[in-house]
């Protein structure tokens, strides 16, 4: 055959795999809503940077008619290109082809271009739609799952893996976007469950949407599988965009360094916080009026907000911000909100990123239904957390740091770095109040007029303890600032700790309180 005609044989191949599950299928997918698996990784790569490989990839199933079936690219795409000119290894299923479903060859793509980036350090994006495991596979899908969920391990702290769900993802498909750094969903298109809609009918009689059962909003408000949350595959596109900039390629480089920016004068610090410790503020407001540009990518915005987490610039360097959020629940630590600082430090530790913790919370919250949640437990991950971080770590008590609450925050006690306080900063085992009622409680009961004699004792109380210098004093606190200093002095804690060194014994790895 002469070179041209070869030329013109490969053309015409790769026409037929890139049609997909053909015009119908691909009209079906629209109709949903949704891009074909090429669109989505053109749509998130930069320009022409997509190079996509084992297009030409075939199952070998023979059972339950698969013999003569042909199925494009064996139902999904992977390749390499760039996001903002950072290298990237996709992965998507093609919902058209098979209806996604991973089958031995299909599983063989996915785990060569994990391989792949983790042969090269760059991260991993995996875009999922897929019906789940080939049931005409058997057990060959299984053990691709399981050599999909090997390999996530493995890749964990050293690549970064990102997971966007585009369609349903079901049964045990599930675990691989919840072994991955952040879970990407978009409304109304992404579907996340163990045990779908029809087995809760058969098993428990219960009538059930996907959409309730799993849908975005229920992982972005009421799980926490989702990390970000958005309204359209653009959107969500975009927001992957946004992460791939603040986070390093791998776990040996830092993140790229930005032009420094002046945060934006509409956030000016000295007016946020409100004297009264009871009056509520939004922290985000601290955050933008400290991050360059006023720039904060938040992360599970809309689960445990009593918690603040995400990413911003100090001086062009990225920064992991933990903050207590006054505006819900006022700020307390509970089950949930442990859990998402925990492993968003435990990110920032992994990937060279500097954390700056905000302090101004009551405590743990208090309650049967917390320590029946395991408050204990899940608690205990933020003080392991911050712990064991090696990272340059710094804190600032802007108002309230209670009990274990004070403790758990980043507190010298477990190695932060740099500890700043503001002036109205109360550092105490608990609030004045509960306080004052406990160790003057006979003077309290016995005194002509309780109230009065209560009041009294709580202000002898505040004016003893509920401030900065007595932690001060000690050296638990490096220095009280005003908070028109705190960027300053972050921006040099900062540059004095680029080369820190965080010694601990050698051990093969500790047992957090998973
Ligand atoms: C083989 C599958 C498939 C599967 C879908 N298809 N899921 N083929 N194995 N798991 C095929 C359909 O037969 C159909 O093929 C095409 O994909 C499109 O599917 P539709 O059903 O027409 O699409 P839709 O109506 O949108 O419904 C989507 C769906 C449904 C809700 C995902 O297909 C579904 O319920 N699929 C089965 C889900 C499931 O139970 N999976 C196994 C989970 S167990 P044709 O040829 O007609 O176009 C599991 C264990 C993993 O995953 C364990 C790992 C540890």
């Amino acid at each position: 055959m002469a070179l041209k005609s070869k030329i013109e044989e490969l053309q015409k191949r790769k026409e037929e795999v890139l049609q997909g599950g053909g015009e119908q299928a691909n009209a079906k997918q629209a109709a949903m809503g949704k891009l074909t698996a090429r669109e989505r990784v053109i749509a998130l790569l930069d320009e022409d940077s997509f190079h996509e490989y084992d297009l030409f990839v075939e199952h070998e199933a023979r059972d339950f008619g698969m013999d003569n079936k042909v199925l494009h690219g064996d139902g999904v795409v992977i390749g390499t290109g760039s996001v903002y000119g950072a290298p990237v290894a996709v992965f998507a299923q093609d919902f058209t082809v098979a209806g996604g479903s991973l089958g031995m060859m299909h599983a063989r793509k996915i785990t060569k271009i994990m391989d792949y980036a983790l042969r090269m350090r760059i991260p991993l994006i995996g875009i999922n739609d897929s019906g789940g495991a080939r049931i005409q596979e058997g057990v060959n899908s299984l053990a691709g799952y399981g050599e999909i969920f090997w390999r996530n391990t493995l890749s964990s702290g050293i690549i970064p893996q990102i997971s966007v769900i585009l369609g349903p993802c079901a049964g045990g498909a599930v675990y691989s976007p919840a072994l991955t750094d952040f879970v990407f969903v978009v409304d109304k298109i992404s579907k996340m469950f163990i045990t779908g809609p029809e087995v809760i009918k058969s098993v428990l009689g219960e009538e059930i949407s996907q959409e309730e059962l799993g849908g975005a909003r229920v992982h972005a408000e009421i799980t926490g599988n989702a990390h970000f949350f958005a309204e359209s595959e653009i959107e969500c596109f975009e927001q992957i965009k946004k992460l791939i900039t603040f986070i390093p390629w791998n776990n040996s480089r830092k993140a790229r360094r930005f032009e420094p920016k002046e945060p934006k004068p509409e956030y000016n610090i000295s007016n946020i916080v409100p004297n009264d410790a009871k009056q509520p503020y939004d922290v985000r407001d601290v955050i933008k009026a400290l991050a360059d540009d006023s720039d904060f990518f938040e992360i599970q915005e809309l689960w445990a907000a009593n918690i603040v987490i995400g990413f911003g610039r100090l001086n062009g360097e990225t920064v992991g911000f933990v903050a207590n959020q006054p505006l819900v629940m006022a700020g307390v630590l509970d089950v949930d909100s442990s859990d998402k600082a925990a492993r968003f430090i435990r990110y920032c530790d992994a990937f060279n990123i500097p954390l700056c913790t905000l302090v101004d919370l009551p405590g743990y919250l208090p309650g049967i239904d917390q320590e029946h949640a395991g408050v204990i437990r899940h608690g205990a991950k933020l003080l392991y957390a911050y712990s064991e971080a090696s990272v340059p770590k710094m804190t600032v008590i802007l108002r309230k740091a209670y009990g274990g609450g004070y403790i758990a925050m980043s507190s010298r006690h477990l190695r932060a770095d740099f500890v700043f306080a503001w002036p109205g900063a109360e550092i105490a085992v608990m609030g004045p109040e509960g306080a004052a009622n406990i160790i003057f409680r006979k003077e309290i009961t016995e005194a002509a007029n309780p109230d009065e004699m209560r009041r009294k004792k709580v202000e002898e109380y505040k004016e003893k303890f509920a401030n900065p210098y007595v932690a001060a004093s000690k050296g638990y606190i490096d220095t009280v600032i005003e908070p028109k200093e705190t960027r300053k002095q972050l921006l040099h804690a900062l540059e004095v700790s680029s080369t820190k060194i965080a010694d601990r014994p050698a051990k093969k790895h500790g047992i957090p309180p998973f």
